[in-house]
């Protein structure tokens, strides 16, 4: 297992797709599942990149539309670690919507997410430390440890909440 440090930089991503008649609902404009969905997936592949390692999806934090994404228009998504810690990670996912004639640009959402790594067996894996190199990327990755503190009390409430 490679845990190099890696900078935030090392495994941003952006994926880019067009959104096609069969993701959106009867008004032509995308289905949040389909948004959630491709959040996961942006998400996902800037943890990979990060870790080198399987992972499963821990939690989403609250989610937001703030505009709808109609059909013909292009959805951009960003993915960038924003903070590790031992086993698992958040990543923060921002979704932009692009009119193709105009490239007219808005953000759509902001998703913030927690991956964690895992081997085969289902056993917990080491992630490798990010580096935090501008005062900015501190700032991010604190705000992430306080989002994280939220995540797990909120996870105790869940478990602890009846059948
Ligand atoms: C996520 C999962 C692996 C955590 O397992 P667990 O036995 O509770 O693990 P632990 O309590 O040892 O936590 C492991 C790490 O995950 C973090 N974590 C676990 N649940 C979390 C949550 N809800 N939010 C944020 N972090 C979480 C812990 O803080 C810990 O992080 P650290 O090692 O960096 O300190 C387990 O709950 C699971 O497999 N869930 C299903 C995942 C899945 O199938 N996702 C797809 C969508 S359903």
């Amino acid at each position: 297992m490679d845990l190099t440090p890696k900078r935030a930089s090392d495994s941003a991503t952006e994926m880019v797709q067009v959104v096609l008649p069969n993701d959106t609902n009867p008004l032509g404009f995308i289905l949040g599942g389909t948004v959630m969905h491709l959040i996961d997936i942006a998400g996902a592949i800037a943890c990979h990149r990060h870790t080198r390692t399987l992972l499963v999806t821990a939690a989403v934090d609250d989610l937001q539309f703030l505009h709808s994404i109609k059909v013909g228009d292009l959805i951009i998504l960003r993915s960038r670690v924003t903070c590790v810690f031992t086993t698992s990670l958040e990543v923060q996912v921002d979704v932009f919507s692009e009119e193709t004639l105009t490239g007219r640009r808005q953000r759509t959402s902001r998703a913030f997410l927690t991956f964690v790594a895992i081997a085969r067996d289902g056993a917990r894996v080491r992630v490798p430390k990010l580096l935090v190199e501008t005062d900015e990327e501190r700032r991010v990755c604190e705000e992430a440890q306080t989002r994280r503190a939220a995540r797990l009390q909120r996870r105790l409430e869940v478990s602890q909440s009846e059948v």
